[in-house]
């Protein structure tokens, strides 16, 4: 047999990102670069999968950890060719095939690898390379043929002359190597070229040197080879993502008022029949049922909504799971883990973190609930605060069934208002409340007859 090990190229300074930060971490649609190639690479099932990792490669590791892929490290990063030599442990020696992709090239389709690995087992060549054809070619490395249309080098932007920069035809920077062959040649590698590296593109031409046979498949869809080396370029592929999945959502049934402002990342699903305002953020693997509806300037995140909720302007919500037919907003902000049952209304600038909402209850307006449990068709009042941290550490509140937590109370944790009791308007609750009892925690109203009118008529003689 001959087994297939994938090596992904992400060690790279990332120099026109300007960044402090590894280009392979930059976000799109809201993953890490690399994580779309590796997605992809392990759809091939490959014997293993290799990642050369090099500028801030502790931050690189952890963001992208995972424990079928071998880390290898890189540094200095002395160019592609470098990466590959200094990756050796991992793919050689045998006599396999090692596939080569970049980290920085993110839309690849396992489609076209397959093609790829398929056509290099067919023509048993020591190298296939991936090439595409650009109206505009500029940056990449161009695929010099010679006149018989064999394959003869690939030369860089930089070191080539003004008839090469003519090529339309690029190198995309992924490979499949006969691993004997590429181990032959790996190590003669020359830094000098225009940008005194190891360029890994230079093993075709000296494979062709030694009579070894290379050839190229093309693709014909550059917008999976295109790489992303620079922000501009990161955004072209958010838009271009973006739409594919506008219109797989309106193909779906989903209505967008306005796909261009609307911004769902690819692994969200949402039910048809759910209308989505402008300005919508839809990320992670956010899932939103049936029927819902999302008003604008609303951003969901990592989240489940059952179906026919509604969602009103201007809410947050994140790590959270809502049951149907319930609604939230206008600006409210669940802010991690919170549990909304079925009927539920969250009002406007209503707070919930870490917090279940039994259902049918109701908290309309102006509240924080932290770390707090709320039963059915419980009603708590305009500007409910549960105090759930003491400085030091965070505590419970449980509010069973049928409470009604009357207006501008605060719940001092750990407390628990037992079923059906009732909580006056205006309390600071410290104890327990029994079942159907009712607490008032406030000074008792005092009143001073004729007080205000025998003020004004002192103050008008003075
Ligand atoms: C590379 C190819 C070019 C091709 C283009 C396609 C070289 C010399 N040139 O150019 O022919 O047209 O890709 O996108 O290979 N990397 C490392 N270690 C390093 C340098 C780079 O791991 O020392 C990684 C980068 O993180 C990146 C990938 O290799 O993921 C490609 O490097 P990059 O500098 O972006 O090469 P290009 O100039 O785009
Ligand atoms: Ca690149």
């Amino acid at each position: 047999m001959n087994p297939l090990r994938i090596l992904i190229m992400a060690a790279g300074k990332g120099t026109r990102f300007k960044s402090s930060w590894p280009k392979v971490l930059h976000r799109l649609a809201g993953q890490p670069l690399a994580s779309y190639v590796i997605t992809t690479a392990q759809s091939l099932n490959p014997e293993a999968i290799g990642i050369v990792v090099g500028q801030d490669a502790e931050k690189v590791r952890s963001a992208l950890a995972d424990d079928s892929i071998h880390f290898v490290e890189q540094s200095p990063q002395l160019g592609t060719g470098h990466a590959v030599q200094v990756a050796k442990p991992f793919w050689g020696p045998g006599d396999g095939t090692l596939m080569i992709l970049s980290g920085d090239v993110p839309l690849i389709s396992c489609e076209t690898l397959k093609a790829l690995v398929e056509s290099h087992f067919q023509s048993g060549s020591s190298v296939t390379l991936l090439s595409t054809r650009l109206d505009d070619p500029t940056g990449y490395g161009r695929v010099v043929r010679d006149a018989s249309g064999e394959v003869v080098r690939i030369v860089e932007q930089k070191d080539a002359t003004p008839e090469e920069r003519i090529i339309q035809e690029v190198n995309t920077g992924i490979y499949c190597f006969k691993t004997p062959d590429l181990a032959g040649v790996i190590d003669l590698l020359s830094a000098a070229n225009s940008q005194k590296e190891y360029y890994l593109p230079e093993c075709v031409g000296l494979l062709k040197a030694r009579n070894q046979p290379v050839s190229a498949v093309l693709c014909g869809n550059p917008v999976e080879v295109a790489g992303v080396n620079s922000r501009v370029e990161l955004a072209q592929l958010e838009q271009i993502l973006r739409e594919r999945k506008t219109r797989e959502l309106m193909r779906e049934g989903v209505t967008l008022i306005d796909p261009s402002s609307t911004y769902i990342s690819p692994n969200v699903t949402i039910g048809p029949d759910t209308v989505i305002y402008p300005n919508v953020y839809i990320e992670g693997n956010s899932r939103i049922g049936r029927a819902c509806q999302i008003y604008p300037n609303v951003r969901i995140t990592q989240s489940v909504l059952e179906d026919r909720v509604l969602v009103l302007d201007s809410s947050v919500i994140v790590n959270s799971h809502i049951e149907s037919e319930s609604q939230i907003g206008p600006f409210a902000h669940l802010r991690t883990d919170v549990e909304i049952g079925k009927k539920v209304r969250i009002g406007n600038f209503v707070e919930l973190k870490k917090t279940s909402v039994g259902d049918g209850s109701t908290a309309a307006h102006l509240s924080y609930l932290g770390d707090t449990q709320v039963g059915r068709k419980v009603n708590v009042g305009a500007g409910t605060i549960t105090c759930n941290y003491d400085g030091i550490q965070k505590h419970r509140t449980v509010i069973e069934d049928h409470v009604f937590i009357g207006s501008d109370s605060q719940l001092v944790a750990p407390v628990t208002v037992k079923e059906g009791a009732y909580v006056a308007a205006g309390s600071t609750i410290t104890e327990k409340v029994p079942k159907d009892a009712l607490a008032i925690a406030r000074s008792p109203q005092v009143i001073k007859p004729d007080w205000a009118r025998k003020r004004r008529e002192s103050l008008k003689k003075g």
